[in-house]
């Protein structure tokens, strides 16, 4: 495992107001480098770990820590924290703030204090990047939800953070949006960005994380490689999280068939292994 980039000791917290907690003695480290999903059902506290992670909200208990270096919430250091660290929220509506898409993209640069002109270059590559040209002067309540929440990752991942947190971002957009997404993430993904997504998609994760989070009404049952997890069939079976379908598949092939192969990532290895056992 590679060093980690972000960490969470001990970590509480209960939202104003309720009696069961969110986010419950919660202990994890997210590998630098890698990409990382977290995984479970509705309620289970994957938002509101990313919002503790970005500094949004405050723990009631434990630490947060970058690098080991402790989150503090004064003004000043939460400025820097959220210069290392970006989240694109589940719900794009409350990402948005300016009237216009190119606005608004522009409006996180600006924060940034870069140069006008590098504000510019880095509008205009971001448009291009997420095909958002056509709608660069429209008002943001104009657009569809999956043109929202492409907006919203949109200027997230201009700013360029060390750490990208991503709430359900496929959520509403097309499986072309779906394929150009994870093309960008796996563009910024190799110019070492390392890459939280809390995602319900686990044929997505399946294929694209290599480190993989389980939680359960707000503690983590699982922490470890993406290969570790998927193999735990009797854990994904008890929390009833289902299987990705390539495994699933490759589960119902007679063990004699499967016999010393590591299960395939995507149908091109499922593919080519298939062919393999074919001529055997
Ligand atoms: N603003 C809030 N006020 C009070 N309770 C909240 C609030 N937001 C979330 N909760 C509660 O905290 C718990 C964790 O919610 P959270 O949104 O983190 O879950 P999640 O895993 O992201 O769910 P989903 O898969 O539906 O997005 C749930 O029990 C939820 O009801
Ligand atoms: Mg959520």
């Amino acid at each position: 495992m590679n060093p980690s980039i972000l960490q969470f000791e001990n970590v509480s917290y209960t939202y104003p107001g309720v009696h069961k907690p969110a986010i419950v003695d919660l202990t994890l480290a997210i590998p630098a480098r890698t990409k990382t999903a977290i995984l479970g059902h509705n309620g289970c506290g994957k938002s509101t770990l990313l919002l503790l992670a970005d500094g949004l909200y405050r723990c009631d208990t434990g630490l947060i820590y970058w690098q080991g270096e402790p989150l503090q919430y004064q003004a000043r250091s939460l400025n820097q924290w959220r210069q290392r660290i970006g989240l694109a929220f589940q719900d794009p509506e409350q990402q948005l703030v300016a009237a216009t898409v190119a606005e608004d993209i522009s409006y996180g640069l600006c924060n940034l204090q870069l140069s006008q002109a590098e504000i510019a270059q880095r509008l205009q590559q971001t448009l291009l990047d997420f095909n958002l040209q056509e709608l660069a002067n429209q008002p943001l309540h104009y657009l569809s939800l999956g043109q929202k929440r492409r907006v919203a990752l949109a200027g997230v991942m201009a700013l360029k953070p060390e750490l990208l947190l991503l709430d359900e971002p496929t959520a509403y957009l097309d499986r072309l949006q779906t394929r150009h997404l994870m093309q960008e993430l796996d563009r910024i993904y190799h110019h070492g960005t390392t890459i939280v997504m809390a995602t319900h998609d686990l044929d997505l994760a399946y294929t694209w994380a290599d480190w993989v989070i389980v939680l359960h009404e707000g503690r983590s049952l699982m922490s470890a490689s993406a290969d570790r997890v998927f193999n735990n069939v009797a854990l994904l079976e008890q929390l009833e999280l289902g299987m990705p379908t390539l495994l699933e598949i490759w589960n119902a092939l007679p063990m004699a068939l499967r016999d010393r192969q590591n299960p395939p990532k995507t149908v091109a290895q499922l593919r080519s292994l298939w062919c393999n056992i074919s001529q055997v």
